[in-house]
């Protein structure tokens, strides 16, 4: 497959785009990110292939990057002049010389190794690296994790070629892609957005980003989505995603929102010492279990699975329930994953003003008891019951089947509005409706809580073309609200996981030609340009981050639509 203007190469830890002029940007982990350019030469055309580019520029010059492991080669022929660049670095200590011309740039995790044959001189800059390179006719700088990947790369491309493409179709050799480009190219993105870190005090177990080029940490509800996309490559590769999620459980039982790689960039966002920050995230990670144990069932992993669960559930219980009444709340709108959706925007406003409280100890909005949680925390106590009873322990069972049909109850007796046909978030204190129409609600279809009348409501709604039937379908925000932007963030785009949300919820109800009918406008837009993380829903523009891992799910889709086995 051939993609033009994409110029990415990619391997477990490092991410080259080669610059739009002569130059390329490096980056590494969530710790090194920079970037070496100075010709003007541009490119006249990009060739993209699994994860080797080479580009012809204006004026002959030829370049080539490919990436394997922890190390990627870059190689510019026919060009002459200096290359200058900046390599910015999280807890960076320094520069150092580590003999034979390789140079390092010291961070916070370890060292990010930097070498070329031509002469390459680095110093250090405020927060990172200086680099210079005189080019001359053409050169070669590898990057590498450590001096082993330096040496490999030095070995020169065509031994890493070798190895990429080996490795590159390894790797996709077991994916079910249905023959269908688009599919590959989302199982190549999910696959190779994987990395794993050598003796990280958190992030102890492999993990998948959810952007190598800009989401380079682990989130809960990417990873549990991810999860459920590699359940169907690999059973195992899948369970392993969850790990660190259980790992860094936190004595109360609350899963965290994010696991860091730097601890300095977990202190930037959210003032934490530490690598997690306070809050959570939507707990999707039930239903990424459910998928991994009917792909293939094992017992440890079913009872530390088991184990987590319920002590997350005690811990909303505990947390996020001021008011008693089996509705859980946000108490901020990063932990929802919908970060600036305008379902949170007077729980933020009247909360700084203090027209609204919070109640809780700690509070960046007042809390909003919203659908898809509390969906989702039914669907949770479904699963967990499901489990406990496999693993024979019945009380446990029953006790969580119980209070699943009291949230469930909560749901439709609280957010349900007769006359609009739609459910909406609720303030904890007073019950008050947050009346903005969003995919939300379809979430109680995925959760099985809606009724047979409501589902069809709702189904009523998703078709609608003034609401949810728009060019890239299932805007994040309905379109007939005053505040819908089709390429605002969470206020208008559409997203790979709500469309995927709505599609199992439409089957969940026996609406299997809708769902079908769904799947099939969604992948004529998202094949023009796919695996970014939103699209316009106007227009189908693709937007934000490349190569998002979640979008993977419209696998998860495709291959429901062949009758594959499923969740
Ligand atoms: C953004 C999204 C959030 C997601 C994260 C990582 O913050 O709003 O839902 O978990 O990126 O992809």
């Amino acid at each position: 497959m051939r993609i033009y203007g994409k110029a990415e190469v990619s391997g477990n830890l490092i991410a080259v785009a080669l610059a739009g002029r002569i130059g390329v940007r490096v980056i590494y982990g969530e710790y090194v990110e920079g970037e070496l350019s100075g010709g003007e030469a541009k490119a006249l055309w990009h060739l993209w292939d699994l994860g080797g580019v080479r580009r012809r520029s204006a004026g002959g010059v030829f370049e080539f990057a490919t990436a394997y492991g922890d190390s990627a080669l870059y190689s510019i022929k026919g060009f002459s002049g200096v290359l200058k660049g900046v390599f910015r670095a999280r807890g960076f200590s320094g520069v150092e010389e580590g003999g034979g011309g390789a140079f390092a740039v010291k961070h916070e995790g370890g060292r990010f190794w930097m070498w070329s044959d031509k002469p390459l001189r680095i110093s250090a800059g405020p927060g990172g690296a200086l680099a210079e390179l005189e080019v001359d006719g053409g050169a070669r700088v590898a990057f590498a994790g450590d001096l082993d990947g330096l040496r490999a790369a030095m070995r020169g491309e065509a031994a890493m070629e070798a190895e990429r493409r080996a490795w590159a179709s390894r790797l996709l050799e077991k994916a079910s892609d249905l023959g269908d480009p688009t599919l590959r190219y989302c199982w190549y993105v999910l696959l190779t957005n994987r990395c794993s870190l050598r003796g990280h005090p958190a992030l102890r177990a492999p993990f998948t980003m959810p952007s190598k080029y800009v989401f380079r940490h682990q989130w809960l509800w990417d990873s549990s989505f991810h999860a459920i996309v590699l359940s169907r490559y690999d059973p195992r590769l899948a369970a392993e995603e969850l790990e660190n999620l259980f790992s860094n459980q936190a004595p109360d039982g609350r899963i965290p929102h994010e696991i860091f790689m730097s601890r300095e960039a977990c202190k930037s966002f959210w003032g934490v010492d530490g690598y997690t920050p306070w809050t959570t995230q939507p707990p999707v990670l039930a239903v990424a279990v459910d998928a991994v144990l009917s792909k293939a069932w094992d017992e440890g992993f079913a009872k530390r699975a088991l184990s987590a669960l319920v002590k997350y559930d005690e811990w909303f219980r505990a947390a996020r329930d001021k008011d008693g009444d089996w509705l859980y709340s946000y108490l901020d709108p990063y932990e929802t994953g919908w970060d600036d959706s305008p379902r949170w925007d007077e729980a933020v406003e009247g909360y700084r003003a203090g027209r609204r409280r919070c109640g809780y100890e700690r509070c960046s909005m007042a809390p909003v008891e919203a659908v898809d949680l509390n969906s989702l925390i039914y669907l949770q106590r479904r699963i967990a019951a499901r489990l406990a009873e496999r693993l024979g322990d019945r009380e446990t069972a029953e006790e969580y089947n119980e209070m699943a049909e009291k949230t469930a109850e909560a749901i439709r007796g609280l957010m349900w509005d007769e006359e609009d046909g739609f459910f909406y978030d609720v303030y904890e204190d007073a019950h008050e409706k947050i009346r903005v129409k969003t995919p939300a609600a379809f979430v109680a279809l995925f959760a099985g809580v809606a009724t047979a009348e409501q589902a069809e409501a709702l189904v009523g709604h998703i078709f609608s073309p003034r609401e949810f039937w728009t060019a890239f379908p299932i805007p994040s925000v309905s379109a007939d609200e005053r505040v819908y932007d089709p390429a605002g963030y969470w206020r208008g785009r559409s997203w790979i996981n709500l469309i995927w949300f709505a599609y199992k919820g439409l089957r969940k109800y026996g609406y299997y030609a809708e769902a079908s009918r769904l799947f099939a406008r969604a992948l004529e837009v998202f094949a023009k340009a796919p695996c970014r993380e939103n699209y316009n829903s106007a227009t189908g523009e693709p937007m934000g981050a490349p190569d998002f891992g979640w979008s993977a799910l419209i696998i998860d889709m495709a291959l429901e639509e062949r009758g594959l086995p499923c969740l």
